[in-house]
């Protein structure tokens, strides 16, 4: 981005709006505190459709859905998408756990950075330097199988459409508000049990503990991508010095290699001297006689 602000876009990849977004909003709350400027694509609002496989992108580096006319239906939302991605110095994704992994509508989107595995590894482009990403999981818990397969699958399409996934932090547990924390059917027997009030404050305690790592974790990302833009910033500063250094050096070295030619030159007689040196220098013009401003002008001197 050209703004001085770096700008932070947040993919929420969950289908509907709930515990993903309200994750996003405290995580983007601290990234503005702290100084970035933030774009959203929530994929409850939004349309992906999923990659066909065609394989059109490898001949011509662009996808056959992206602006096609789709046989008059509405276009899907991945040019919006896309050039989201293209102007963002960070990503930020919250996505739920569909059993273990990411849900079919968030793996339509990461599907469709095929062109970008096709620029780079079919037609050869420059991979432009990598952006930092950030993964955040929502679950709901209690599925023993975790959460490799959402993080592998986010890492290697994050990969391609150039971005390091550099964190992946686990929210599984966090609640969207208004959702009660789950109670155990055995301590709902005589209405308001000790358990229950016990069981509700540990889940207070730890949606309070999901919501400042949530903060923290947002003015962190935000603040580290601000130095990211310094460093690039001096990174171009020095670069412009040293071309003007470079641009100096040869200037000097020019002026040198004339001087020196011309004192080789001149030592070899070639420069410096008339071609006929025996000859006498010519005598310079006399100068013209000073006028007289009294004298008048027809007055013969
Ligand atoms: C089809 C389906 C599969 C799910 N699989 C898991 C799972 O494997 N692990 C888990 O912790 N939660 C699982 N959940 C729960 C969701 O991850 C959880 O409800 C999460 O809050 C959804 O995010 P959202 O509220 O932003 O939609 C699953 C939910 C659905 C609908």
């Amino acid at each position: 981005m050209s703004s001085d602000k770096p700008d932070i876009l947040f993919i929420s990849g969950s289908p509907r709006s709930h515990a993903c977004e309200a994750l996003a909003a405290l995580i983007e709350q601290a990234a503005v505190a702290a100084g970035a400027q933030t774009q959203r694509f929530f994929l409850s609002n939004k349309h992906i459709d999923p990659c066909m496989g065609c394989g059109a992108c490898s001949k011509t580096g662009v996808c056959v859905l992206a602006g096609s006319s789709r046989g008059g239906r509405p276009q899907d939302d991945y040019l919006e998408l896309h050039e989201l991605i293209e102007r963002t110095d960070g990503l930020v994704i919250v996505a739920p756990l569909y059993f273990a992994g990411p849900p079919a509508q968030f793996k339509a989107l990461l599907d469709r950075f095929q062109p970008y595995w096709a620029k780079r590894y079919v037609q050869g482009e420059d991979p432009a330097p990598k952006r930092p990403a950030q993964l955040f999981i929502v679950g709901a818990g209690g599925d023993a199988h975790g959460h490799a397969p959402l993080s592998g699958i986010a890492k290697s399409a994050l990969a391609v459409a150039g971005f390091n996934l550099e964190k992946v932090l686990n929210f599984v547990g966090f609640k969207a508000k208004g959702d009660t924390p789950a109670v155990p059917p055995e301590d709902q027997r005589d209405g308001i049990s000790l358990g229950r009030i016990a069981q509700m404050r540990r889940a207070l305690v730890a949606q309070r503990d999901f919501e400042q790592r949530a903060l923290d974790a947002g003015g962190a990302f935000a603040r580290y991508l601000l130095k990211v833009r310094e460093k690039d910033q001096l990174q171009k500063e020095l670069q412009l010095v040293e071309a003007e250094l470079e641009a100096f050096k040869a200037d000097a070295d020019a002026d040198e290699g004339v001087d020196e030619g011309a004192n080789a030159a001149q030592a070899a007689g070639e420069v410096g001297a008339p071609a006929d040196t025996e000859s006498a220098p010519e005598a310079p013009e006399a100068p013209e006689a000073p006028m007289d401003p009294t004298a008048p002008e027809d007055s013969a001197t």
